[in-house]
This record gives structure tokens, sequence and C-alpha cells, in this order.
């Protein structure tokens, strides 16, 4: 066997087959800096670092490897909260009725603003980051929040969430069934949701979650242009429900329609629902169902976002489904790195892009597949590293006692 993930060249860079329209609609560069102004006035916020692994690029054969590094974004080990609290900020401006007024992150958490919308109840599903991020931004605001996690998520990510004051509710099955029962209670209950993942008739929380995660890419986009480097030529992103991913790809659609960057989506195996939707290739959503068993918790994800959906596969050039060992192997290369590089600490989820890169470039890749990414020495590989340790003890499986280890067959030869 020449290597055990499997792809599709879906749009092949080719951006005379893409769709961009919807991308364009939804990621101008406006709102990433109308977002980029709202989380300015975080206390704390500062910009994550944009990290260069040039001994890794040329260990690999590309010209350069830059890992935008969420583990430190605030306190929340994630960038997560950057969709949750512009999405927040947005429902606010519209309740108060202040869509075309200036709103201040002062004014939000002010008890004039209080009074005038009374107690409010956020609510979404989670496995983790996304419900530890809108706890946080629901506390920082002096609001309720309630969230729902499935029965396999870790106490150390229930316990996270509740540290910012949130109920937390184990529901039986997997993600997919937290989110059924989360709007479900809501609407029993009339708390509002604020879900990353979007369904039919409910869209507009979700895009304003994907238009929040793009102020991290405005944040990039600056620190390249102080490397001297106008844009990527290849973005790895990985996706759930494909929030992310949605939100990295239209940005850089929307900011360069005439040459956008190479999108490469990458999934755990046991959860690719983005990937058997592009398989079907009826422009359609297709569920994974199961107990999505991948050690990549942030991505266990059975349902794709629709919206997010849209823009991947209009935009997307090459979609991954790969083992957990090659999620665990980024954690390690990233935890270990080559003399010179930066020392990078990444969970499962944050980490499976560069174990694809890696494997990509060190496996047998079929040739096809080769053609299609065309990385090379001229090649500048953009990634996020989208959440840190958080869940300690199934790191320290991995990192120190070696859990999911490279097959033999596909170890670094070199
Ligand atoms: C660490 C991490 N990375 C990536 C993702 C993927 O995001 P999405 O579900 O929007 O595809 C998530 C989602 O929760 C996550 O927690």
């Amino acid at each position: 066997m020449n290597n055990d993930y499997s792809y599709i060249i879906h749009n092949n860079g080719d951006v005379s087959k893409k769709d961009q329209a919807l991308a364009k609609e939804l990621f101008p560069v406006s709102i990433a800096r109308e977002a980029r102004k709202f989380h300015r006035q975080i206390p704390g916020y500062k910009m994550t670092p944009l990290e260069a692994l040039p001994n890794l690029a040329h260990m690999l054969g590309v010209g350069g490897i830059y890992i935008k590094d969420e583990a430190q974004r605030l306190e929340l080990n994630s960038f997560k909260v950057m969709g949750g609290s512009f999405a927040i900020y947005r429902f606010m401006k519209k309740l108060l009725g202040m869509e075309d007024q200036e709103l201040t992150f002062e004014y939000l958490i002010s008890k004039e603003c209080h009074d005038k919308v009374g107690d409010i109840t956020f609510c979404s599903a989670t496995d983790g980051n996304h419900g530890r991020g809108l706890a946080w931004a629901a506390k920082m605001l002096g609001h309720k929040c309630q969230i729902y996690v499935h029965s396999e998520t870790s106490q150390a990510r229930i316990d996270a969430i509740k540290k910012y004051g949130a109920t937390v509710t184990v529901v039986d099955g997997n993600y997919d069934d937290a989110v059924r029962q989360a709007a479900k209670d809501a609407e029993k209950n009339g708390w509002y949701v604020v879900s990353d993942t979007s369904w039919d008739g409910y869209t507009e929380i979700p895009t304003w979650i994907m238009q929040g995660y793009t102020s991290m890419l405005l944040e990039c986009q600056e620190q390249f242009a102080g490397m001297g480097i106008q844009k990527p030529t290849h973005v790895f992103a990985q996706a759930g429900v494909g929030a992310l991913a949605g939100a990295v790809v239209g940005f850089y659609t929307a900011l360069f329609p005439e040459n956008p960057p190479l999108f490469v989506i990458v999934e755990p195996n046991k959860a690719a629902c983005v990937y058997e939707s592009i398989k079907a290739d009826d422009g359609k959503c297709h569920s994974v169902k199961g107990d999505l068993d991948t050690i990549m918790a942030g991505l266990a994800c059975g349902d794709p976002s629709p919206l997010a959906f849209k823009i991947l596969n209009g935009n997307g050039d090459v979609f991954m489904e790969v083992p957990d060992y090659i999620a665990a192997r980024g954690m390690r290369i990233l935890s270990c790195p080559l003399k010179g590089d930066p020392f990078i600490i990444s969970g499962e989820s944050g980490a499976v892009p560069l174990g694809a890169l890696y494997s990509l470039m060190t496996e047998n890749t079929d040739e096809n597949l080769k053609k299609a990414l065309n990385l090379n020495e001229d090649s500048l590989v953009f990634m996020v590293n989208t959440e840190g340790n958080t869940d300690p003890k199934h790191f320290r499986r991995i990192i120190w006692d070696g859990q999911d280890p490279v097959p033999r067959e596909y170890r670094t030869r070199r």
C-alpha cells in the first residue's frame, strides 16, 4: 500500500471552475476589519504568533511553512473564541437596534446595556473549544451560558467550560446529537443558540462566527506582510463541520480572487463528512454516522455545516481524510522541532494539517496528487494550529507514551 490516507482532487487550482460568489459576499476584507476592530477591544487581546519553520520546510522541500499559533489566543488555548465573541457582538448589535452604529466593547459590558437587553442565556453544542470560547464571552458580558457536550467529551474539556460559569449538559450520542439537543432545549427555554454549524433556516449566527475567524487571518496577512510575503501559495485547513476551513478558504478567495492559494482540506477518516460530501459530487451535504471515534475531538463531526460546505465545494482544491496517527505525528513534530525551528504546543485537531503535509512530502505520494498539489521549493504553506494542549491526559499519552504510533511502513526514511 502506498499510504493510508484518501484524497479527492476537486477544483485542482483551476480558478475558472470555482464558484467564488458566496466567498466574496460573506468575506470581504471590510468584515474581517470590523471583527478585528471588535476583538482588539477585548482586554488581554494580542495577535497570536505566525511562526515560520524554515528548517522543516527545507527538509520537506518546500519554500516555507507558516503556522498561526492559536494555542496562544487569549487564555483560551484555541481560535474558537474569535467566532463566538464576534457572533455575540453582532447579535447584540441587532438586539439593541444598533446595526448601523458603533457598538463598543465597553458599552457591551456596561450596566446600561445589560439593563436594556435584560438577562440573556446563550446556548450551544460543542466538542469543547467553541463552548469554552462562548462561555468565556458570555461571562465577560455578564450573561448566562448553557453548553451541550456529547458523552465522550473528556472531563478536562468539560471543566474548562465550567470554569467560566456555564452550565454543561452531557448528551448521549455524538457531537451531532448534542447539536440537536441544544437547539431543542434552547427553543423550549428561550435561550439564544450561538452555533458554529448551520442548518436549514439557521445561517445568520454561523455566518458571523465564520466572519469572526477572519480577524485571525487579517492578523496573518499583517504578519506575512512583515515577512515580505504577499500571500501563501498553499493553505492546509482542518475541518470538523467545515466552518473554520470555509472561513479560511472564503477569506483568501475574496482577497485574491484571480490567484487564490491552493486549498487542501484535511479531516479525520473516522469523521470525514466534508470529504464524503465532496465524494458524492452532487453539491449536497452528506452525513457520516456512528461514534466518530477519532483522537481529533475538535473534528469529530458527522454533519457538515451547509453554509461552510458551499464555500468548500466551490473553492476547495484537494480534500483528504487521514488516520489518527497523522495527527499524532504532527503533534510530535511540533513539540520536538528541528534545531532552529520554534517549539509549538499543538493538540490533535491543531496538528493534523502539518501531519498531512509531512505525510504527503515523505510517503510514497501518488503522482496525480503530487501534480495537483504542486508543492515545491517555491511553495509557501500556511496552516493554523487551532488548539494547544486542550486535553492534557490525551496530550501526554500521545507525546510521552507514543499513543497512535506511525505504522512501520510509513515511518520516516530520510
Ligand atoms: C481545535 C479545533 N480545530 C478545528 C476545528 C474545526 O472547526 P469546524 O468545526 O469549524 O470545522 C475545531 C472545531 O471545534 C476545533 O476545536
